[in-house]
């Protein structure tokens, strides 16, 4: 970044003196050019006599080999300086456009009332910490129309869960069924690709930084950190806590249902129906998610480590998972929110449905 900066002045600089010498050189050129007129006999440059062969051979010859020597001597050395520079350069343009993605990014993240679509209003705040949509549902059998609230995942810690394309996904495609509307031109929305690499720019800016990220990585991007401990710690203090408030059974059972304000930890948002606006029927008995429930889990996974692989990893667009499953890259991966223990808990409930 810094180099990139260096470089851009003494570019600037460089222009400075080019444009100036241009300017110097024309006004010398027209001051020659008066004195001209009339004179050409005299001034004329083929009209002079020009060196003699002594000068010619000696002086003359040697001060344009000098020049020639000089200006070899300078290529050898800006050239690999050069080299040297562009990588850093190259990482810093790249920087340059990602902040700049990031913050026209923010502006369409933004609450209505500062010009944006609102991803703010429903997601938490700016930094999207999880939050609340008014939304309708039609009751299919009676066609009741009932105003609930439903939960608006933490955005925070969306690229624990998913990788760019899924996330694009989602953007692009909206949360059927949800509040969450299509916002890409390709699923009926308004945003154009750029807009939505721009908010996909956004909230990896506003993601929670990782632990143990291998030497070197981004705490912001890289695909081996996890959720950072203390969090890890909140929410099994969470989960904890419901098991002997008696809204669960067992820490499992209550991490599979966990309500906390990020709504992003739960399976039941995906796997419960009605889960995400407080009228949760069987429990992961299928929604977006799939059906959980009656052995399935047991059929469509030969064994226990396929299926908790499954779960750390999430689902990937077309590759196969268990026993006859494909994936379509909407089932979240865990392995970078929760830890072991939380898991093999989670799953254990998830067998017993
Ligand atoms: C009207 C409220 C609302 C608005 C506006 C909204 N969202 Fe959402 N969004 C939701 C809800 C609710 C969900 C969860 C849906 C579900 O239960 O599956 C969601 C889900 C998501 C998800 C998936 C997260 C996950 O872990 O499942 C992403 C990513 C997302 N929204 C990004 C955005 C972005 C970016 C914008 C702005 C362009 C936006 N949302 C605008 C309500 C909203
Ligand atoms: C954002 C929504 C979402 C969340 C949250 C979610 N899932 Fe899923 N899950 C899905 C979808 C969608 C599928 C279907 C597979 C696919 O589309 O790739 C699925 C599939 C599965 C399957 C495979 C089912 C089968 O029979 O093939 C299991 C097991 C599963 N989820 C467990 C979990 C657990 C455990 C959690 C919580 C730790 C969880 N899911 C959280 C959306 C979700």
């Amino acid at each position: 970044m810094l180099v990139a900066l260096t470089t851009t002045t003494i570019g600037i600089i460089g222009l400075v003196v080019i444009v100036g010498g241009w300017i110097v050189y024309g006004l010398f050129n027209v001051a020659a050019g008066r004195k001209e007129v009339g004179s050409e006999i005299e001034l004329a440059p083929n009209r002079k006599p020009y060196y003699d062969d002594e000068t010619l051979e000696g002086p003359r010859l040697e001060r344009v080999q000098l020049w020639g020597v000089l200006l070899l001597a300078v290529t050898v050395i800006v050239l690999p300086l050069y080299w040297m520079f562009e990588p850093s350069r190259q990482a810093g343009a790249q920087e340059g456009w990602d902040n700049r993605f990031a913050s026209w990014g923010s502006q369409l993240f933004a609450p209505t009332a500062e010009g944006g679509f609102n991803c703010a209003g429903c997601h938490g705040g700016m930094q999207a910490v999880g939050g609340e949509a008014p939304f309708t549902v039609t009751d299919p059998v009676t066609q009741e129309v009932q105003a609930v609230n439903w939960k608006a995942p933490a955005l925070n810690t969306v690229f624990y869960r998913f990788d760019d394309s899924e996330v694009r996904f989602i953007l692009n495609y909206g949360r059927p069924f949800s509040p969450m509307s299509p916002w890409g031109l390709v699923g009926g929305g308004p945003m154009n690709t750029q807009q939505i690499d721009n908010l996909i720019a956004y909230l990896h800016s506003i993601q929670i930084p990782r632990e143990n990220c291998a030497e070197g990585e981004d705490p912001l991007g890289c695909s081996s950190g996890n959720l950072p401990a203390t969090m890890q710690a909140e929410i099994q203090t969470a989960a904890e806590k419901a098991v002997t408030d008696g809204k669960a059974d067992t820490v499992g059972e209550a991490l599979f249902n966990l309500d906390l304000a990020s709504g992003a930890y739960s399976c039941a948002r995906c796997h419960t129906l009605g889960w995400s606006y407080g009228q949760p029927t069987v429990s992961g008995q299928g929604a977006f998610g799939w059906n959980l429930t009656g052995g399935s889990v047991n059929n469509h996974f030969a064994n226990q480590s396929e299926l908790t692989q499954f779960v750390k990893n999430g689902s990937e667009y077309g590759k196969l998972y268990g026993r006859n499953g494909q994936g379509s890259g909407r089932m979240p991966g865990f392995g970078n929110l929760l830890t072991n223990e939380q898991i093999d808990a989670i799953l254990e409930y998830v067998r017993s449905l």
